[in-house]
């Protein structure tokens, strides 16, 4: 099915998120990053949707809602809306989130599986192994680490059972060839070489549904078997959009936005994301995701952190501490995206001094107090001094867009922060004060060519700091200057 190219268009996703504990950094670190995404795309002109969700079904959501002795879609209730709660609190501009509790997405999901099984690509075979719950996935005996889940600390059980498997096998040359084709991109490339490798390996195929999992989707061509939590989950992308295999129920979102341009996942999940997902999309002749962009693990001393290991940091700390925008900065500029990294809060407060409080934060307001001394807050155009301030910002620009363009988020933003530094340090060359003695009108074409700077990287910093980047774009777009206020307090 072609995509509507009308108008260009941008669909970007994140993982859909366990329920069974609440959000941390982790998640936050992933939704960031889509939002980034889908802000700069729509900053771009072209027409985004950007989806979020949260995956409600199987033994892992099961357990932890008897734990708290509730039903389980009623704690789903609970669950789901702190994650949506925690997308408010970081400005997260979704489009729409999807639980894999609600009826849209079952009746997308039946009508998959259906068509699966009428095209014959579902047998039923007997299946045991080691599974573990906490991964939701059969586990192999040399993934075990005395007979534990290496992730989870948590031994893992043999399960026996009857089983409908999907005929994977026989997509994966098709999947080799098109991510060495460069039509499927997994980036970095260190992720598309674990791929590859894992293509190498003749993987079996895998089974679709679960016998004693009660808590999921019933498999329509015979409920008395649940679909596998993995199975449906995937199909959230596409069930967002209002998937139908019915050409008449066909969702419009869908036409317009499938495929994917960016899928945004972790590496843990890269085998269901860039094997299994694509594998299932092949078998009903639907077009694969564009590009997978694969993410690193925060640890917490050291440790993965997870909610089975319960060493989690929550959004909110981080928040209380630095702000929104102090805490998206925090996040996306430690790490390169698709590196591992660890969380050390002390670090974090000098990384927020030097960037925020003193380098941008700074800059703002000693240029905007010069210009409320020395311009009486006018901010005009000035014919004269145009070329040179062009010349001047179409590089910080160039080169934003140009690191954006090649996923690399991080050194994007921190291209920013370089040249708020330069222009710091060519303030102190230039000694304003001095000039204002001496050279008056020379220090109001500066002091317009450093507003009109201020203004392009307010743009580009929006869709990460997107308050930030909204007062410093209003401070600075004249005539009248808008005194922003302090960005960002000092924090000791
Ligand atoms: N429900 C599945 C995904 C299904 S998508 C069809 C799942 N959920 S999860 O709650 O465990 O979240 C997984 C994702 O959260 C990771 O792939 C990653 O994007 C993010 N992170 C979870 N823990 C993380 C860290 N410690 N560090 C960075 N990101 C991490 O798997």
């Amino acid at each position: 099915m072609p995509k509507n190219v009308s108008k260009k268009t941008f669909y970007v996703t994140t993982p859909i998120y366990y329920i069974n504990a609440k959000p941390h950094i982790g998640h936050a670190y992933s939704t960031i990053v889509a939002d980034v995404l889908a802000r700069w795309h729509r900053n771009l002109g072209e027409e985004t949707f950007f989806s979020v969700g949260t995956d409600e079904h199987g033994a892992k959501i099961a357990e932890a809602s008897e734990k708290q002795g509730l039903p389980p879609k009623e704690f789903a209730d609970i669950m789901s809306e702190k994650f949506r709660e925690c997308w408010k609190l970081l400005n997260i501009q979704y489009d729409d989130l999807i639980r894999t509790t609600e009826t849209r997405h079952k009746e997308s999901v039946v009508s998959f599986m259906q068509e699966l099984y009428k095209r014959k690509f579902i047998y039923q075979a007997e299946y045991e192994g080691w599974y573990c719950k906490g991964c939701e996935k059969f586990l192999t005996e040399k993934e075990l680490v005395s007979g534990m889940c290496p992730d989870h600390k948590r031994p893992a059980e043999w399960i026996k059972e009857k089983n409908y498997f999907f005929k994977l096998k026989k997509f994966l040359p098709k999947i080799q060839q098109m991510i060495c084709d460069g039509d499927m991109q997994i980036v970095p490339k260190k992720r598309e070489n674990e791929v590859l490798s894992l293509l190498k390996q003749n993987l079996p195929d895998f089974s679709v549904s679960r016998q004693n999992v009660r808590w999921g989707i019933p498999l329509p061509f015979d409920p008395t078997q649940t679909i596998y939590v993995w199975v449906e989950a995937l199909q959230n992308y596409i069930s967002i959009l209002g998937f139908s295999t019915t050409a008449a129920q066909q969702g419009e979102r869908f036409q317009k936005f499938w495929p994917a341009d960016v899928q945004i996942i972790g590496k843990e999940i890269s085998k269901f994301h860039c094997i299994f997902w694509p594998a299932l999309l092949l078998a009903l002749a639907l077009p694969l995701p564009k590009k997978f962009l694969v993410g690193g693990f925060f640890t917490f001393d050291g440790q993965k952190m997870s909610k089975s290991l319960g060493n989690v940091l929550a959004p909110k700390t981080l928040v209380e501490r630095f702000g929104v925008d102090g805490t998206r900065f925090l996040l996306l500029s430690q790490f390169p995206y698709g590196e591992d990294g660890d969380i050390a809060l002390a670090g974090c407060v000098e990384r927020y001094n030097a960037h925020l409080a003193d380098n941008v934060g700074n800059l703002v307001s000693r240029i905007g107090t010069m210009i409320q001394k020395y311009l009486q807050g006018r901010i005009e155009t000035h014919p004269e001094k145009q070329i040179i301030l062009e010349e001047t910002n179409k590089s910080i620009e160039e080169r934003f867009s140009a690191l954006m363009a090649r996923d690399q988020i991080q050194e994007a933003l921190l291209s920013l922060f370089e040249a708020s530094t330069k222009l710091n340090q060519h303030i102190e060359e230039v000694k304003p004060w001095k000039l204002a003695k001496t050279h008056p009108t020379i220090l109001k074409q500066h002091l317009l060519s450093w507003s009109h700077t201020l203004h392009v990287i307010g743009r580009c910093l929006a869709p990460f700091l997107p308050n930030t980047g909204e007062r410093i774009q209003r401070a600075f777009r004249g005539p009248e200057f808008q005194n922003p206020g302090i960005l960002f307090p000092k924090i000791s």
